[in-house]
């Protein structure tokens, strides 16, 4: 009998992380490698933030916590979502955990029954069907094409919901894409969850403040109010505050929900660092001036490799809202040849091509759901990111 519980065999090592060890690997071992898989800021966390940070150390803020956030914390979080949201909640409604990947486990953990239907617009972050295996429920994946900005379409909800539909989960601006939605784009989602009172809303926010050109952010609760007592607002510091080392994310919702979400974590990890917790707080009601700058860089690289990756035979890349996402297609180099006899036949194929070939590591449509197409983190340095650009180019010229 094997040690390993039948439900592992559900799911799968992130994708993401393995094609960033793979890079470090060759690295490592000497080759010239660019890696674009990684979901990170380059930038380092503001100083006012480390600040905080080392101030909590030495004034022995080193204990065990509430387990879902520390008052000052939680204080700090209902006034980000009444100030930048328009929301209104109370602390007893906001959940702090171990980053935002926590507090979305542990809300599918606190909520999915076996059979629990989860509608997952595909392109998807990689660990949401996972995530859903993992506590028992069934992915419903609805695909998302590029000629609608790889949006989920009010029809295609309305079709994907049936009376065991628990949860669809909604991620703007979303990782792979970077595609997010308008106050209109979301107000038609809205008004076909509002015909539906037993599917609840989860919306992973974390991207909400990497948005350009102008683009208002906005969340189903603050769209459709109707949907308040039914939505979960999943957000964190980990992505604008460049602090996903710290581990930070967190919630708000319905209190029923959240005290359930704080029972399993209550039995796994407790509470989240108490130190990252107090920098979150100078995160969250500190100056945000360095966002905007950080912006523009973030604009300029999109900019740069949507053009750049548009003049490479056989790519397309779409322009997205926000993020630091593209997601070019690929479809131009399938059944093509690589210099040493090999055909592309897959996006897999591709970007395993892209690394041996030129050193460039991205990742491949297929694992968020949605191929042939790949996805570029541009979280990296302006030159590294010219230079996979040119690597890229030579790659798609040399395929015949
Ligand atoms: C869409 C999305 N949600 C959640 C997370 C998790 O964020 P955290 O690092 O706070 O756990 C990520 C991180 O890559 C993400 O891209």
């Amino acid at each position: 009998m094997s040690v390993l519980a039948s439900r592992l065999s559900r799911i799968k090592p992130s994708p993401t992380i393995a094609v960033t060890s793979k890079a470090r690997e060759l690295k490592a071992a000497g080759r010239d490698v660019i890696g674009l898989g990684a979901g990170e800021p380059d930038f380092d966390t503001p100083d006012h933030i480390k600040e905080a940070a080392i101030a909590a150390i030495r004034a022995g803020d080193t204990k065990y916590t509430a387990v879902d956030g520390t008052p000052a914390l939680k204080n700090a979080i209902v006034a980000k979502f009444k100030r930048d949201n328009g929301l209104d909640y109370k602390p007893e409604q906001i959940t702090v955990g171990t980053g935002g990947k926590q507090v979305l486990y542990n809300a599918l953990m606190a909520t999915l029954d076996p059979g629990d239907e989860v509608i997952i617009p595909a392109p998807y972050w990689v660990s949401y069907p996972d995530m859903v295996l993992l506590a028992e429920g069934e992915p419903v994946i609805v695909p998302c094409h590029q000629n609608n900005g790889f949006k989920l379409m009010a029809e295609d909800l309305e079709k994907a919901i049936t009376p065991k539909t628990k949860w669809v989960i909604l991620n703007s601006p979303s990782n792979p894409t970077g595609s997010a939605y308008s106050w209109e784009d979301m107000k038609a989602l809205t008004d076909v969850l509002k015909r539906h009172p037993h599917v609840w809303v989860m919306t992973d926010d974390m991207y909400e403040k990497l948005v350009y050109d102008g683009f208002e952010f906005c969340t189903p609760a603050q769209v459709e109010p109707a949907l308040y007592d039914r939505t979960l607002t999943v957000n964190g510091v980990s992505k604008a505050y460049c602090m996903t080392g710290w581990r930070i994310g967190y919630a708000a919702g319905p209190v029923e929900l959240i005290k359930a979400i704080a029972k399993v974590q209550s039995q796994s990890t407790s509470n989240p660092s108490s130190i990252s917790q107090a920098a979150s707080v100078a995160a969250l009601e500190g100056p945000e001036d360095f966002i905007a700058s950080n912006n523009e860089v973030f604009k300029a690289r999109r900019d740069l490799v949507v053009e750049a990756l548009n003049k490479c035979p056989g790519l397309s890349c779409h322009r997205p809202e926000g993020a630091f996402y593209v997601f070019p297609s690929c479809a131009g180099v399938i059944g093509k040849r690589t210099p040493d006899g090999k055909v592309i036949e897959t996006d897999e194929d591709f970007v395993t091509y892209l690394l041996e070939a030129e050193g460039v590591a991205v990742v491949q449509g297929s694992a968020f759901g949605l191929a042939p197409y790949f996805r570029i983190s541009y979280a990296t340095s302006t030159e590294a990111l010219a230079e996979a650009c040119r690597r890229i180019h030579r790659a798609c010229e040399a395929l015949s």
